[in-house]
């Protein structure tokens, strides 16, 4: 069972966004029906924005509405950096307490037999989306997905591909502040993990829910956004009529490392 899933990471490792380093990394969360979430590392120019990849999958499983995650595998063994997010993640954001196995795979305690894998979650948004007022409208019910015990300010985007199906992003809130995930770093490293790169993304629809007339991606979601795709359309909810700009008009004069 186990040696299906690992069969799976290294496929998936093959995804991941590591320009700079050049040293792939892949995690995969397994949920309490057998289905799993891909994450991979999402490295940026502007280093410390980078998703490693078990972040990445966590984070995924909240924005797909998924907490009952029993296990987790990683391309690499755990080092004290991942053993840090996963225990500040054991406060009331998963319903499984998380044990380590062995120093490859980490697995969750609560579940004593583990589901037989079943496949990969769907990533996407289970509505269509027709226009940008129709977007924010389902960002905002993305938001409520959120994980926001700091702020108290949820976040919800969705990431539209060329296809029309979108994939949703929620802020992911971290004790430790630095590891916090905002909703669209999160869309985007769900599109990767899945295998949608920029080229097939066409809008994102954005939401801050508690203060929609200031809806606006912050300063590290536009380093990120522009590395990938600066003419992505980013819509920005407005309460009536959202208002877009593109990824690069949001970050002028943007760094990227060629
Ligand atoms: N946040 C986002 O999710 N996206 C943004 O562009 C703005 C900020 C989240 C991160 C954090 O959880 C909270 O909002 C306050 O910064």
């Amino acid at each position: 069972m186990v040696s299906t899933l690992k069969a799976q990471l290294s496929r998936y490792l093959k995804r991941a966004y590591v320009p700079y380093s050049h040293h792939p990394e892949a995690a995969l969360v397994l949920l309490s029906d057998g289905y799993w979430i891909p994450g991979v590392r999402v490295e940026n120019a502007s280093f410390s924005l980078t998703i490693p990849a078990l972040q990445n999958a966590l984070t995924t499983a909240v924005a797909l509405g998924r907490r009952d995650v029993v296990a987790v595998l990683l391309s690499e063994p755990l080092d004290l950096s991942m053993q840090a997010l996963l225990e500040g993640f054991q406060d009331g954001l998963f319903s499984s307490r998380f044990s380590m196995e062995n120093d490859q795979f980490l697995m969750a305690t609560s579940c004593s037999k583990l589901p037989t894998p079943q496949g990969e979650l769907s990533p996407f948004w289970a509505k269509q989306i027709s226009d940008a007022t129709a977007g924010i409208q389902e960002a905002r019910q993305v938001a409520a997905r959120a994980h926001a015990p700091v702020s108290l300010f949820p976040v919800g985007c969705l990431l539209q591909l060329e296809a029309g199906w979108c994939i949703p992003g929620v802020n992911v809130e971290h004790p430790d502040w630095t590891r916090t995930l905002c909703a669209e770093r999160n869309a985007i490293g769900t599109a990767l993990s899945y295998g949608y790169n920029s080229d097939q993304w066409r809008a994102l629809y954005l939401s801050c829910v508690r203060d929609v007339a200031r809806t606006t991606p912050c300063g590290a979601c536009r380093q990120v956004l522009v590395e990938h795709s600066p003419e992505l359309q980013i819509w920005q909810d407005r309460q009536l009529v959202p208002e877009m700009l593109s990824a690069a008009s949001l970050l002028p004069g943007f760094f990227v490392l060629q």
